[in-house]
Order: structure tokens, then sequence, then C-alpha cells
């Protein structure tokens, strides 16, 4: 068990088992596009180590670019999407994929999906590590799925609980 604030949480997800999702994901993704070189945007802060071991696993060319959103307060979801930091490349006739750490209510997939609206992007597909699909409230495809989740909080692997959390090599779970 582990304290982070005021809050214990238990071992969820090994390192091992979030590897395997990320390595199937990527070849997933690699299948689907091809000799077509794709612009992967990893969606910061939480999903920075997914990106990373994503691309590793990756093995033909492609591009990356960071965007920044932030919904979340202590441990629950606002609807007030923010964007931090934006994207300032050129995508038009680009194939796009979305990089998530998590879709909880999909609150911030409605608003990158509006934000990339406006770009002549060719496809934009979106893929997670985690899914909450009891959380889930909107009906944007997700087009890759690492592991579906029941709707309870974790942390690590890149995700946290206020700033805390994020340099966890496994995923935890909320005890309560
Ligand atoms: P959504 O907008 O409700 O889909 O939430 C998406 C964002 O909220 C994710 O990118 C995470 O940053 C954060 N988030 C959602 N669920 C969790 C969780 O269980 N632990 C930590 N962060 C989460
Ligand atoms: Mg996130």
């Amino acid at each position: 068990m582990i304290q982070l604030h005021d809050k214990t949480f238990v071992p969820f997800i090994s390192a091992q088992e979030i590897d395997s999702a990320i390595q199937s994901l990527a070849q997933q993704v690699e299948a689907e596009f091809g000799q077509e070189i794709p612009v992967f945007i990893g969606v910061l802060n939480g999903s920075f180590m997914v990106v990373s071991d994503f691309m590793k696993h990756y093995q033909k060319p492609c591009e990356l670019s960071f965007i920044k959103m932030a919904s979340y307060q202590g441990t629950t979801s606002t609807d007030v999407v923010k964007q931090l930091i934006g994207i300032n490349q050129d995508l038009s006739g680009r194939s796009v994929v979305i990089i998530e750490d998590i879709v909880d209510t999909g609150n911030t997939l409605v608003e990158l999906k509006e934000l990339f609206k406006a770009q002549n992007i060719k496809e934009l597909k979106i893929a997670t590590l985690f899914f909450k699909p009891e959380a889930y409230k909107k009906d944007i495809k997700i087009d890759y799925i690492g592991i579906s989740i029941p709707n309870k909080f974790i942390v690590g692997y890149g995700l946290d609980y206020d700033e805390l959390g994020r340099n966890l090599p496994e995923v935890y779970q909320l005890n309560e």
C-alpha cells in the first residue's frame, strides 16, 4: 500500500501488464498506417510515460507533438477542460493519432476533437492506455483501447493525485 497526500492506494496493474498493453496498441496502430507517416499527439501531463513507451514499440517512421490539457481537480473530473499548451504544427492532410493516458468522462476528448476540427486533418484517431467504460458519457469512438478498468481513481505511470504519483512505474487504485 502507498500513501499520497491524504489517501492510500493499493497495487492494481503491474508494469509488465502495462507494457504488453502498450505494445499491442503500437502494433495495432502500426498495422493501420502502412507506409503513411502518422503524427502522434500526446496529451500532457498524464500521457508522457505512455507516449514514451508507445514510441519505443512503434517501429515505423512517425512524428510526435504534445498538447497540454487539464480538467481534473483532486480525484474528480471537472466539466471545464483547459488548453494550456496548443499545437503549433501544420497538420493539414495528415493522419493524426491522439495518445491519451486515460479516458474517463470523455470531456477532454470532446475538447480535443473541437480543437482539431479547424485544422484540415486527413483523419483523426484516438488511442488510450486506460478506459473507464462506466464513466464514459460521450459517443466519440475510441479507436484503440489498452486496458478497460472499473470506475475507480487510479495513480501511477504518469497519472497523478494532485500531482503526486506520476513517477510510479505501475498503477495503483484508490483504497476505499
Ligand atoms: P475526462 O476528461 O473525464 O475523460 O478525463 C481525462 C483526464 O482526467 C485524463 O487525461 C487524466 O488526466 C484525468 N483522469 C481521469 N481519470 C483519472 C484517474 O483515475 N486518475 C488520475 N487521473 C485521471
Ligand atoms: Mg490526461
